[in-house]
């Protein structure tokens, strides 16, 4: 049902998430008008706030985490929280959550940013407070399980109190600009589809680098490793997006239903085609950082970094590897999609002794928005040494190209649709779950061959075995 909230129901509204992303999002689009003027926010946690109290916590936050050019629109905002303390356990407390949140004209929207674990009795007290109902849609923060049967489980849950068409499972990912723009860029030119294929792309490389270690997520972070934490979900989106058929429509029904194909076609990873890697203490920027077992403060088998080289078994991509890899502590916060074309099929340049490069198709999603594009030119002169050929990139910045409009982060963008009901860029059931089958299908080529992380330094491009993946099919991993 489509309806725009005028209350916005925010679990976990003290947590971490909170504090850098959610409540400097909505104050975002407060200071930008883009929320309704009577749009009301309600933070539930465990701590024991009143509206005051809440009110404080979220303007030290904002203090801290939103740019110093929207901090004047902080008073207005705060006039909008109110607050009410809940042990989501407790399913009789969820009546005082019902009644601070109030009568609601037009529709409730419910964010939870909670540990899994509370997913079930939230959801139980929701629908025993009739908030709960068919003017309220729920959005629910990752880890949404840790294996299929688990996501499963906590899908049903979900789908007791709410249909498909009112949940909206977050991949902030999604809310990205630049991973917005594959879309436009694969189908808005008439350039790159009729190329998009195995006749003329060799492979493609999905890399998402972090320099960051821990960062004292303790608890969670060890008990879900790099595959759990980044594959299942951003990078898989990611290469869904690269990989779909082009839509027909820019709708949910259809965007989702193409990504959905493609998880599905993915093959079962063989053995040699996964490596994992654990940081030792290495530097990052000429700092030193620990490893991270002693960032942990004991051994652990889990992975902080994994490369994989999957493929796709439908037409489109018959023989084209994508080599995805993600890790903690590498040299450099980078996410990219390089997509590498295949050589030309003869090159008349060879005859003069020059070697005409592949193209090479280079989208990067951050730090910097860019999109390079290499094409061979003749290097000026008049040849006597003979002709050369040198790769020319053909760069498009988007920070250059579009200077003017604000920049917003992914959360700004998704709150919005969750308030507004668009769930075009918001995870459906069966898309997580095709995810997360193969997921476990990699899980299992682990478990099954005794495949364990490999050491690699803090500040290094992750184990050797990650290199040598690429290297036996003659491919290098872009840097
Ligand atoms: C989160 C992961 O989903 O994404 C984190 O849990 C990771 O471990 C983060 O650091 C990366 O997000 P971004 O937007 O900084 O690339």
């Amino acid at each position: 049902m489509s309806f725009t909230a005028d209350k916005l129901l925010l679990f976990g509204a003290t947590g971490d998430l909170s504090q850098r992303m959610l409540l400097p999002s909505l104050c975002a689009l407060h200071a930008d008008a883009l929320v309704p003027e009577k749009l009301g926010i309600i933070g539930t946690a465990r701590s024991d706030l009143d509206d005051d109290g809440f009110r404080n916590f979220a303007a030290d936050a904002l203090g801290k985490f939103l740019p110093d050019y929207r901090k004047g629109a902080i008073p207005g905002f705060l006039q909008r929280l109110t607050y009410q303390a809940l042990d989501a356990n407790q399913t009789a407390q969820f009546a005082d959550l019902a009644a601070k949140v109030g009568p609601r004209q037009d529709g409730l929207a419910i964010f939870l940013s909670t540990a899994p674990s509370l997913f079930e009795p939230t959801i139980a007290g929701l629908q025993a407070s009739g908030l709960a109902d068919e003017t309220s849609r729920i959005g629910l923060e990752k880890p949404l399980g840790t294996d299929l049967d688990t996501s499963r489980h906590i899908n049903d849950a979900v789908a007791s109190a709410f249909p498909e068409d009112r949940i909206f499972r977050i991949d902030h990912y999604l809310g990205k600009e630049t991973v917005q723009n594959l879309m436009a860029l694969r189908f808005a030119n008439i350039l790159f589809e009729p190329i998009w294929n195995s006749h003329y792309i060799e492979h493609v490389q999905i890399t998402v680098a972090e320099t960051v270690g821990l960062e004292g997520r303790v608890g969670f972070y060890d008990g879900a490793g790099a595959l759990r934490d980044m594959v299942q979900n951003h990078m898989l989106q990611l290469l869904a997006l690269v990989a779909m058929e082009p839509p027909s429509r820019f709708d949910p029904a259809a965007i989702r239903g193409e990504k959905t194909k493609v998880l599905r076609s993915l093959r079962t990873v063989a053995a040699g085609d996964t490596v994992t890697g654990q940081y030792r203490a290495g530097a990052i920027n000429g700092a030193s950082v620990p490893g991270y077992a002693d960032e942990l403060g004991q051994p652990s088998a889990t992975e902080t970094f994994v490369a994989i080289k999957a493929h796709i078994d439908n037409w489109r991509w018959k023989g084209v590897p994508f080599y995805l890899r993600t890790g903690k502590r590498l040299p450099k916060r980078t996410t990219e999609i390089v997509v590498q074309f295949r050589p030309v099929p003869h090159s008349m340049f060879a005859q003069r002794g020059a070697i005409a490069q592949p193209n090479r198709l280079v989208i990067g999603i951050q730090p910097e928005e860019n999109i390079t594009f290499t094409t061979n030119a003749k290097v000026p002169g008049l040849d006597r040494g003979g002709l050369r050929l040198r790769e020319v990139p053909l760069d498009i910045s988007m920070e250059d190209a579009f200077a003017g409009p604000t920049k917003r982060i992914a959360y700004e963008r998704l709150l919005l649709d969750l308030i507004e009901g668009d769930q075009t860029l918001f995870v459906r059931r069966d898309e997580v779950e095709a995810q997360w089958a193969w997921i476990d299908g990699v899980r299992k080529v682990w478990t099954d061959n005794g495949i364990t992380p490999n050491p690699y330094g803090a500040g290094s491009w992750g184990p050797t075995a990650a290199i040598a993946l690429a290297a036996k099919d003659g491919v290098a991993w872009h840097e």
